[in-house]
């Protein structure tokens, strides 16, 4: 076991893939060892997760994060100078006892984050391990099941339909690096079909073909399409998750799908849900109806649950307490696990223990706005989460992380075990 200490912690401003900044952190260590990590950011962020710090006024949009950075240089150096890196816990338990904010909003969560990633990053560096396999003492090291995104949509494409992902789940695939292949050949054949019908519009936030459809639904039957042209059996080999991000599209009371030029209340947009679910190979539905209603999940849940994951993303924010409540309420029966949601990598790793013991599965994901980091993919390989989301299969933001995935599938050689479809 190290003994490394905290000598340095630096704080810097860098940029992300929608070109605004963020925060990067770097700890140095007594015994010459470093990490380093970057925050990302959302675009349909949840109201209950902790906010990150920006600088606001007229300048870059209101994005700086120069009071963040400044906080990183400042009081969190100076707090976590000469702990010791092996001790995480001890780490973001310093952070968040200093922020003292429920939500972060002091020192700010892209602040925070990006610390906390960065020791993890360094405690790796002091055992000249990488940070899955520090992770996994705990538990087995298990590649994720790719969720990728075909088409963008919601608030990452102009609110050009409503529904924010269309992905894929390569449910057939043996391996991680099937998956990646499988990924690779529907979101090909994607862009072939929008190109035939001269709706190809380049990408939207996260990589995905941009959404020229005429209706929600038209996304979904490009994408059955696109998954025949791929020469894959539809649902057998693979099957169509959506983040419908309902939150986003709500509008008072009701529901506003623009694409499809109507207003709905809550039951009929889950009947809406439902008839997709039968009608389409849906494996996979996050945040069906709005982050604030509790009754709306756990119907929803209640009428799909058996067949279908249902993830809670806004409505859980990555939040043990969340989770428990869900759990009991029946809503969800899964959740989306982003570190910056919670703030720390110990609060994630919590969220995702509770959900666990609630016998949820549990989805590592990545944000809209996002950087080369790939810490994200260590955790969902060390922590053994299962699956794993950080967008489509195109711009290097993207692919640094699923490239990350296929060199820890390397490395682990003959050893390395797939987790599949939601298996255990
Ligand atoms: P966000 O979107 O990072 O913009 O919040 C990702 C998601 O909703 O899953
Ligand atoms: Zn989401």
């Amino acid at each position: 076991m190290t003994e490394a200490r905290i000598q340095q912690v630096i704080g810097r401003r860098v940029w992300d893939s929608r070109g605004r900044p963020t925060v990067e952190a770097e700890i140095r260590l007594d015994n010459g060892a470093s990490g380093r990590a970057i925050a990302p950011a959302g675009a349909s962020t949840g109201t209950n997760e902790a906010v990150e710090l920006r600088d606001g006024g007229a300048a870059l949009g209101g994005f700086g994060v120069g009071r963040a950075v400044a906080n990183v240089n400042g009081e969190i150096a100076a707090a976590l100078h000469s702990m010791p890196i092996a001790d995480q816990e001890a780490i973001d338990r310093r952070l968040i006892e200093l922020d003292g904010t429920a939500n972060k909003a002091r020192l700010g969560a892209n602040a925070l984050i990006a610390v906390s990633m960065a020791a993890l990053q360094a405690a790796a560096a002091a055992r000249g391990q990488p940070v899955w396999r520090v992770l996994s003492e705990v538990d087995a090291a298990t590649l994720p099941m790719p969720m990728v995104q075909m088409f963008g949509g919601g608030a990452h494409a102009g609110r050009r339909v409503d529904i924010q992902d269309f992905l894929i789940v390569p449910v057939g695939a043996g391996s991680f690096d099937e998956a990646l292949e499988t990924a690779a050949r529907v979101y090909r054949a994607a862009g072939e079909i929008m190109a035939a019908r001269g709706r190809l519009r380049g990408v939207a936030d996260e990589g995905g073909w941009w959404p020229e459809f005429a209706s929600n639904a038209e996304a979904l039957d490009t994408l059955v399409e696109a998954i025949e042209r791929a020469q894959f059996a539809v649902g057998q080999q693979v099957g169509i998750a959506i983040d419908v991000a309902a939150s986003q599209f709500r509008d008072g009371g009701r529901y506003r799908l623009s694409a499809d030029g109507i207003e709905l209340e809550t039951p009929a947009l889950i009947e809406l849900l439902v008839g997709w679910c039968l009608r389409y190979p849906i494996v996979s539905v996050e945040d069906p109806v709005a982050e604030d209603d509790d009754d709306g999940m756990a119907a929803f849940t209640a009428a799909v649950g058996e067949r279908v994951q249902v993830i809670g993303d806004d409505y859980l924010v990555t939040s043990a307490e969340r989770i428990t409540t869900a759990a009991f309420r029946g809503a969800c029966n899964a959740v989306l696990l982003k570190p910056n949601q919670a703030g720390t990598i110990t609060e994630t790793k919590a969220a995702l223990d509770t959900a666990r013991a609630a016998g949820w599965h549990t989805v590592v994901s990545a944000r809209s706005g996002e950087t080369e980091d790939v810490t994200i993919v260590h955790l969902a390989v060390g922590w053994n989460a299962g699956q794993l989301k950080v967008g489509s299969f195109a711009r290097s933001e993207r692919m640094a992380k699923w490239n990350e995935g296929l060199r820890i599938e390397a490395a682990l050689g003959p050893a390395a075990t797939f987790s599949g479809w939601r298996r255990r």
